[in-house]
């Protein structure tokens, strides 16, 4: 099989990564934060150096990591343990469903929310001309999970911080795939995942925030911290991560970080020039309808004519052993931007370890499927 879906989870996992999953099942099973014994304290000892991989990787020395499960609970945590009713929220339409969801429910609490309608390069300067006196928060993602568009974060985390409003950032396909400066890009909150770019076990997500900034916990419970008291410790990030943390995924996520952090630049650079090479030699297909700038990172999406991008799809998977996904991709804002509501959109998810033979053989198929139709 030839996996080009990597912007829903990575497939390849380093050796590393999975040493370190299968040492911490032997060595890191008790809980961390818990119990006073040496297990305890040798597992808790592992995720706070993990706490610390996260904030050295994302340039995030003034910040808390705050564990979740996946980057959806990260978002709903940064958004509901933020706004209130009268608050104004700017977002776009190029966000994930992880953060239009919230916003909409929160529309109903008295919540206002400016959805933009913009081409990516447009967006610094139409966020700032829809900021109101309440504005509190402006949301956007660091990259499309369907065209790979990504908007320019430092001229928007510019633009929050003039006018003193909380910039969150949707981490979710550019972590690991993209250089992130938290702290140069006036960035407050960053929710990621760890299963995709990070090349981590599912089971983990996070919130990076800056210091200083007060969140009204989602999730009650134990923190391990001030048993006594029945109401939720406000400490970060205990306060923030009731029940117990998933250590094993966590570890797998401070082994991605390792193999990334020793060839990052080296990365980027590969997958970048995987994508040039993907998109000049889609460019020469003329019965494809593509979707993505010319500046896209790792995902690249279109359509063949008129056909149905699941169709298309299917056609990969079964005749040619290509995994792509298709349809709307959980992001369905920017498909109406797109004019592709109805045929959803195929797209090629990449990651460093693809190659240009495989590029060339997604092409064969797809001159063999204008054929076929
Ligand atoms: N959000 C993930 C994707 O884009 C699952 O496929």
């Amino acid at each position: 099989m030839i996996y080009f879906d990597n912007a829903a989870t990575s497939f390849f996992k380093p050796e590393q990564v999975k040493t370190a999953v299968s040492n911490a099942i032997n060595k890191y099973t008790a809980n961390p934060g818990r119990s006073g014994h040496e297990l305890s304290i040798r597992t808790a000892d592992i995720v706070f150096e993990v706490r610390e991989k996260v904030k050295d990787f994302f340039n995030a020395k003034n910040y808390n990591v705050v564990f979740t499960k996946n980057c959806t609970e990260a978002l709903n945590l940064a958004i509901f343990g933020t706004l209130k009713a009268g608050d104004h929220v700017i977002t776009t339409c190029y966000e994930h469903n992880s953060i239009l969801r919230p916003l909409e429910y929160l529309k109903t609490q008295g919540v206002e929310v400016s959805t933009l309608f913009v081409d990516v390069e447009n967006l610094p300067s139409e966020i700032e001309n829809h900021i109101k006196e309440n504005t509190k928060m402006i949301i956007t993602t660091a990259c499309s999970n369907v065209t790979g568009d990504c908007p320019d974060l430092n001229a928007i985390g510019k633009i929050a911080k003039e006018h003193n409003i909380l910039f969150l950032v949707d981490g979710a396909q550019s972590s690991g795939h993209i250089l992130i400066d938290l702290e140069n890009s006036n960035i407050d909150m960053y929710a990621f995942a760890g299963h995709k770019g990070l090349l981590a076990i599912s089971g983990v997500g996070g919130l990076v925030i800056k210091n200083g900034i007060k969140l009204k916990p989602i999730l009650f419970g134990g923190t391990g911290t001030e048993s006594e008291n029945l109401t939720q410790p406000t400490d970060i990030p205990e306060g923030l991560e009731a029940g117990t943390i998933p250590t094993i995924p966590i570890i797998s996520l401070g082994a991605g970080i390792d193999f990334l952090s020793k060839n990052f630049l080296k990365i980027i650079k590969i997958e970048q020039n995987l994508t040039k090479y993907l998109i000049n030699k889609a460019k020469k297909l003329k019965f494809l309808k593509i979707y993505s700038l010319d500046t896209a990172k790792n995902v690249f999406s279109f359509n063949v004519k008129d056909l149905d991008s699941s169709l298309v799809a299917n056609v990969l998977n079964e005749q040619f052993k290509i995994c792509v996904r298709a349809g709307l991709h959980c992001a369905p804002l920017v498909h109406k931007k797109l004019g592709t509501t109805i045929q959803g959109a195929v797209r090629v998810s990449l990651d460093f370890f693809n190659t240009y033979d495989e590029i060339d053989k997604l092409i064969y198929a797809l001159t063999q499927i204008d054929k076929m139709s």
